[in-house]
């Protein structure tokens, strides 16, 4: 059988790991099912000259990683990553630093994974490369002699082609992408966008047969959401009534759990929810917004003002409203261990996602999984998370506009029971059928195809390739996602 090598900036222990974001929980769940190993970085920063992958199997899956320089995690990670490539993908041209020169060592780190990974692939393997840190990384594959289907999938959303051609090394990026036999990303949006920006970049062309040629190079672009597996969020017997009694009926929770990011839009939430207080002194003492916002990437100067922003509005707020028995904002600056999340999700009435832009937001289908049916709370979602393409049926509010957020609120909680049930058992539903698996599945088999293309070989001249294909369109469950994946150049 193909094995399946994923590669990612941040590969997770999850036997130590006490937090995981969706891309590494997405990338575990699939390694589950499939034999292969997860290549990147360990997290640590460490002076070897020259450092070298280790590997070691934990649990039920192998990984392969290394340590970056200091040099490496400012340049690559803090810098190019962080500090170019996301604020633009997010559309914040105002905080990229395009003139600080980390291009360089992006791609130096890039070349030097390639070359690390490159003699552990074998003929059969199907290479699966995750997220903006490592764009180049299929290109300098390519240059070792590496011929085997090689993928990209898309965390983060894709902004405007306008935006993204703002970056000065746009037509070095738009190749690197063209060296890829399949991008894949969250939404139908994120699939315009690229393709406009592969056309406008480097004059990519979008051929009859739904594949973009880059200069003398093919590839698919496709839609592929990428999902959790609900039963991580399921119930056991007896365990919901113990639950239910430690419940608060009184007070009722609002929850939001977002990376203290700027692109989370938690000053926006924070001001609605203060105005929503104002507007509705009857609300005052019956609900409080609980907002876990662990830090990350501290270094970046971006993240150190959202940090000092939200702290004063969250005082603000406390002090206006608050009173010696109720605190309107419960916020806490940490992280919350994924064993605790289900049941923190479940005994809150209202789910609150509010990002200015996200690729998927992997916590909005975490709540709908944690609710029960016959009691659910409601999901309150950014028209601008990609979640939003699939999950129509929460309330759908403008994050930008406090009038349309306090609304939401309004509607959230003031909800009748035959309505929170019928959103929920739709939006179940839709949780369910494009799930983690159902992601890994539908991506691993266009990938094959894709690669098959590339090559312009028969599917039957590679047999382990032709079986796992075989096996995978067998198996493939019949669902959103797997449609979405025959639409793939579409
Ligand atoms: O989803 C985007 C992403 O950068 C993921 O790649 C990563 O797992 C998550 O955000 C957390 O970011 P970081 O690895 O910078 O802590």
């Amino acid at each position: 059988m193909a094995r399946l090598v994923m590669v990612s900036n941040r590969v997770i222990d999850f036997n130590a790991a006490q937090q995981a974001g969706g891309v590494g929980v997405a990338i575990y769940n699939t390694l589950e099912r499939q034999s292969g190993f997860w290549f990147g970085w360990d997290g640590r920063i460490d002076e070897t000259d020259d450092p070298q992958p280790k590997s070691v199997s934990i649990g039920g899956y192998t990984t392969v990683t290394e340590p970056l320089t200091a040099a490496d995690y400012n340049d690559y990670y803090l810098g190019y990553s962080n500090s170019v490539l996301w604020p633009v993908f997010h559309n914040r041209l105002d905080l990229a630093q395009f003139e600080a020169g980390y291009y360089a060592r992006y791609v130096e780190v890039n070349a030097r994974f390639a070359k690390h990974l490159a003699p552990l692939i074998e003929p059969d393997d199907v290479i699966w490369i995750h997220d903006y840190h490592l764009v180049p990384m299929a290109l300098e594959l390519r240059k070792l002699g590496i011929e085997n289907p090689i993928g990209f999938f898309l965390h983060i959303p894709i902004g405007p082609a306008q935006a993204l051609l703002a970056i000065p090394e746009n037509k070095a990026i738009a190749r690197a992408l063209g060296a890829y036999d399949l991008i894949g990303v969250q939404t139908q949006t994120d699939v315009r966008n690229l393709i406009d920006f592969l056309q406008q970049s480097v004059y990519g062309r979008l051929l009859p047969s739904g594949r973009i040629r880059v200069d003398e190079a093919e590839l698919d672009v496709g839609c592929f959401p990428v999902g959790i597996d609900p039963s991580d969020f399921a119930f056991g017997p007896g365990e919901e009534e113990a639950l239910a009694a430690a419940e608060n009926d009184n007070v009722h929770r609002i929850i939001g759990i977002d990376r203290l990011d700027y692109t989370k839009g938690l000053p926006q939430k924070f001001k609605a929810y203060g105005k929503f207080l104002e507007e509705n002194p009857d609300y005052r003492r019956r609900i409080v917004l609980s907002q876990f916002a662990p830090p990350t990437r501290e270094s970046v100067e971006a993240y150190a003002d959202i940090k000092a922003e939200l702290e004063s509005l969250a005082g603000s707020i406390n002090g206006r409203f608050g009173e010696l028995d109720w605190i309107p904002i419960n916020y806490i600056h940490r992280t919350i261990p994924r064993s605790e999340l289900r049941d923190i999700y479940r005994t809150s009435r209202i789910g609150l996602v509010t990002p200015l832009k996200d690729g998927m937001n992997l916590v909005a289908k975490e709540y709908i999984a944690s609710q029960d049916p016959v009691d659910p709370g409601v999901l309150i979602l950014s028209k601008f998370a990609g979640a939003a393409e699939q999950l129509s049926d929460a309330v759908l509010v403008n994050p930008y506009d406090l009038g349309d957020l306090t609304q939401g609120l309004k509607q959230a909680l003031e909800m009748p029971m035959a309505e929170k049930r019928a959103r929920h058992e739709k939006l179940l539903k839709t949780v369910r059928e494009s799930d983690a698996d159902a992601w890994g599945r539908s991506f691993f088999a266009a990938l094959v195809k894709a690669g098959q293309r590339r090559i312009g070989r028969p599917s039957k001249s590679s047999p382990a390739m032709g079986r796992a294909l075989e096996r995978l369109q067998g198996t493939a469950k019949k669902n959103t996602t797997d449609r979405m994946a025959a639409n793939v150049g579409t």
